[in-house]
Formats: structure tokens, sequence, C-alpha cells
């Protein structure tokens, strides 16, 4: 099959968080599976450019509607992670996507509904005819109503169209007018069985569009499907999902094995596997020296947490494991950062507080490097969302032999299975998990995990050495949308022969 991805975000090049992550780590598997696979990204100013192999300007100017106007369009292709990509950048006078960050614009629906458009353009002007166009998430949930509508009448219809949403929470909603901009008709489309959102009347919801317009909708796992069709889940699409539900499904991410192995990261001081975990303790050692922490106790455990500091996340949670782990005699380590400036401002304050402490530090960046260290360095993992649509940093953890300890939400609970839980089979169990989104719901889990890493330490390392062993990788998930994309292809060739 050819499948041309469509997103805002790919890894390592232009990454906020695990959408980057899932749109490269599938894209791969589904190429080593011999698909065709291409990405159509926005070119940001602030990409990691040093990452992208052989990027040159193609000799073709795609010209695309917006605001009533034709606008120019320089692509660029480049091979990420070996997938071919084509970076769009818009000769917009906005300079729609040189604002040095990915997202949080005033704009951003113009912005992405802009790029939805020239992306649909670039396809069309280049003669691709791809049997399946992959959106994911609202920047790029105009496609499936702009391909039904204006393209496909057109001929250019070769393709099914198959959206991700990655996240309910982001729907893309803006007044019912802006939805012209890209050139979609908003008497058609402002009707409460299309882009109308079903909350505020007079505005458009672009989920919403895509979930109408697409051929399969998937979301990143089986438990988040189900959240999202009740009234508490949905975040308002609830009724939508459910009257589409024969196209809907959850499909559990994978990680990126290459990109996240301990054995060949060179971001490590040290690599290892399940078999020598020596490794793992000198990667402990190397970043308790590197960020300042005591490192007097080599049996001192050290909790881990890597995250967008974002209410989804637990943030409230995550302070409060802050301070139990210290109560219990651990240490704990935070990277991460937030978009929320009060959210921001809290946890500076809580880094200074403890910045002479030799147990606690926060360190309120992105840092992909870091990342990689504290993944391999931690014993143990905390990630106590509220939500979850899916999750990865709790794969990426077990990969590392960090056991996670997660609340039993999305796809922590697909993934995530307590080890003193008798009702699942003992070769399941990876980790320690809780339901109440409280501090006595979080004490549960972290406590048990500290106190198993304390006493047992034999037992402990099994469990580190089972958890690095899991299949995280992406191999059944591609099948799953293989076979996806495969069904829908066959049923378009039927009906129309
Ligand atoms: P989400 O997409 O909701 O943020 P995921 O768990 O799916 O959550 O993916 C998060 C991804 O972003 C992981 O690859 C994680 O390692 C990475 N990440 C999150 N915060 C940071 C940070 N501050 N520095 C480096 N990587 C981060
Ligand atoms: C979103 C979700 C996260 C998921 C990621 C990749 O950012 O918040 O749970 O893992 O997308 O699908």
């Amino acid at each position: 099959l050819h499948v041309i991805h469509i997103a805002a975000e790919m890894a390592p090049v232009a990454k906020v968080g695990g959408l980057g992550d899932v749109v490269t780590g599938l894209g791969k598997a589904l190429q080593k599976r011999g698909h065709l696979v291409e990405i159509v990204l926005p070119k940001y100013d602030c990409m990691e450019y040093d990452r992208i192999r052989d990027l040159r300007a193609l000799d073709v100017v795609i010209e695309s509607y917006f605001d009533g106007r034709l606008f120019k369009n320089k692509v660029w292709v480049g091979v990420v992670e070996g997938l071919p990509v084509y970076f769009i950048e818009p000769h917009h006078p906005s300079n729609f996507f040189w604002r040095g960050q990915l997202y949080g614009e005033h704009d951003d629906f113009k912005r992405f509904s802009f790029f939805s458009r020239a992306a649909l353009e670039l396809l069309l002007q280049t003669g691709k005819k791809p049997d399946i166009i992959h959106c994911h998430d609202w920047q790029t949930s105009f496609v499936p109503p702009l391909y039904w509508d204006l393209y496909a009448p057109k001929g250019f219809n070769s393709a099914r169209i198959c959206f991700t949403c990655h996240n309910f929470e982001y729907q893309g909603s803006a007044p019912a007018s802006q939805l012209a901009s890209c050139g979609l008709d908003v008497h058609q489309l402002n009707r409460p069985d299309r882009m109308q959102d079903n909350l505020a009347h007079d505005t458009v919801n672009a989920v919403k569009g895509a979930i109408v317009f697409s051929n399969i909708v998937t979301t990143v796992s089986p438990t988040y499907a189900q959240e999202v069709r009740t009234a508490e889940g949905g975040k308002g699409l609830h009724m939508t999902l459910n009257s589409h539900s024969k196209k809907f499904i959850g499909i559990l991410n994978g990680i990126d094995t290459d990109a996240w192995n301990p054995a060949t990261d060179s971001f490590l001081k040290v690599q290892y596997n399940a078999s020598d975990l020596q490794g793992k303790a000198e990667n402990k050692e190397a970043i308790r020296r590197h960020i300042g922490l005591s490192s007097s106790d080599v049996r001192q455990p050290l909790v881990g947490c890597i995250t967008r500091l974002v209410p989804q996340k637990g943030v409230h949670l995550i302070r409060h494991a802050i301070y139990r782990t210290m109560e219990l005699g651990g240490q704990f380590v935070l990277l991460g950062s937030s978009p929320v400036p009060h959210i921001q401002r809290e946890f500076e304050d809580i880094a200074n507080l403890f910045k002479s402490n030799e147990h606690v530090r926060l360190i309120l960046k992105y840092d992909e490097s870091l990342s990689h260290l504290i993944y391999a360095a931690a014993d143990m993992f905390i990630i106590p969302s509220i939500f979850e649509p899916c999750g990865l940093t709790q794969m990426i953890a077990m990969r590392y032999g960090s056991v996670p300890i997660a609340r039993k939400t999305g796809g922590l609970n697909d993934s995530v299975f307590d080890v003193d839980d008798d009702s699942i089979p003992t070769q399941f169990r990876n980790g320690y998990t809780f339901l109440n989104p409280d501090e006595q719901g979080l004490n549960g889990a972290l406590d048990r995990a500290l106190n198993h890493f304390k006493n047992n330490s034999q037992s402990w390392q099994q469990l580190v050495q089972k958890v690095m062993t899991i299949d995280f990788s992406w191999d059944s998930s591609a099948l799953q949308y293989e076979e996806l994309y495969e069904k829908c292809v066959a049923r378009a060739r039927a009906a129309s022969s």
C-alpha cells in the first residue's frame, strides 16, 4: 500500500510529545512491512534540522487556496529516520510556521487549516495516488472534509482516509465562520451531523469533522476507545463516536524499539541489557552526579518522571509523589515542562525549594538526551495520569528497566498490570497500579513499589529483567493498522467495480 501520513509532529525533528513518536514509529513499522510510507509536515523554523538527511527544495511551487486567494508554497523533501518527508513552507504573510514553537499560537486554527489544504494540494499537484491518507489529531483533521468535499469530486479520489485521535482533549474548535478560510463550506458543514460542535452552536469542531468524514477512525488504546464513548470521557464527542462506532477502534501504540534501546543507546553513559544490569547501575550513579543528587547509598531508590506538566498528567499527584518519595527515603527526578504558566511557576517554586536538597531534582525543560539517561537511571517511573489516551513513557521506562507506577486509565490500563493483582496471570504483571486519582490511591502503589525495592532486591531484579523483555515494539499494532487499511481499500475497490 501507499500510505501518506499528514501530521503536525514527527520525532525527532519536530516533537512536542507522543504524537511525534507515533508518526515515526508507526511509519517505520509500516515501511518495514513493505508499504510505501511518506510523511507530510509543516516546515517549522524550530525543527532539529541536523537530523534531516538530504534536505533539498523541490523544483515545484504548490499553490493553495486560503482566505479568498492563492498562496505559493515551497516544498522541501528530506529523510527522517529512513522515511521520506515533505515539508511545506508557505509564503503566507503571517509566517505560519516560523513562530519558534509548534503550537500554542493564537491563530493555530488558521495555521493548521491552511496546512491541511496545502498538504492535499501537494499530493494532487505532485501526482501522488495514495491508497491511504492517514491524518493525526485536530491539526490535520481538516483533511477528511476537504478531501471528500473539494478534492474527491474533482477526481482526486484514490485514497481512503484514516484519522487517529491521540487526545480528545484537543478538538480544534473555532467560530464557524473560520472554516471558510481553507475553502470549506460553512453552511454545509455547520450542522449537528457534520462539524458543528456538540456543546457550542456556531462553533465548528475539527475533530468531529474528521470523525464524520474519515473512513477509519482510531484512537491509541482499547481502554481509551471505551472511555471516550462515555459522557464523562468523550469531552463532548461521545455521541458522535457512538454514532460512528462501526469505523472506530482503539489500537495500542508501540514504541520505536530502535530509538529506545538501552543496548545501543548512545545517549547513555553505559549501554546495558536485561542479562547484564551493571550498566543500569552505572547510569544511575552517573546521573546522580550529573544533577547533584547524593550517591552515597547505592540501594536508595530513584523514582523518575518525564512528562508534559498539564492537568491530564495528574500534576497534583506528581507533586505529591515528590514529597511521598522523600518521606519514604527515596530520591526523585522530574524532567518536564508546562505550556501552562501557573503550573510551570508552581514547579519552579518546588525546584527552588529543593535546590540544595540531595534527594530531589526538578529539571523544568524539554531535553531529549537527558530523558534517555533518566529512563535508564530510574528504578521506578511514575505516571499518575487523570486520563491517558495511550502513554508511551511507561513503555519506554519498562524497556530501560524502570518499573512503572501508573494510574489505571486509558493506555496505562492496557500496558501496566499490578504485580499484586491475582486476577491477572502472573506472566503479565509488570508494575504497580492504582485507581483513585488521589493521594491515598497513589500512596497505595508508590509505597508498595518502594517497599518491594528495599526489602527484596532479588525479586526486584527479576521484575526489572521481566519488564525489559516485554515486546512493546510496533510490530503487532502496525499489523492491526495494515489490516484496517487493507479492508478499507478492498471495500472501496469492491464498491467501484
Ligand atoms: P504525551 O504525548 O501526552 O505528552 P506520551 O507518554 O505519549 O505523552 O509521550 C511523551 C513523549 O514525550 C515521550 O517520548 C517522552 O519521553 C517525551 N517527553 C515528555 N516530556 C519531555 C521532556 N521534558 N524532555 C524530553 N522528552 C520529554
Ligand atoms: C497524546 C496522548 C498520549 C499518547 C500520545 C501518542 O499525546 O496524550 O497518551 O501516548 O498522544 O499517541
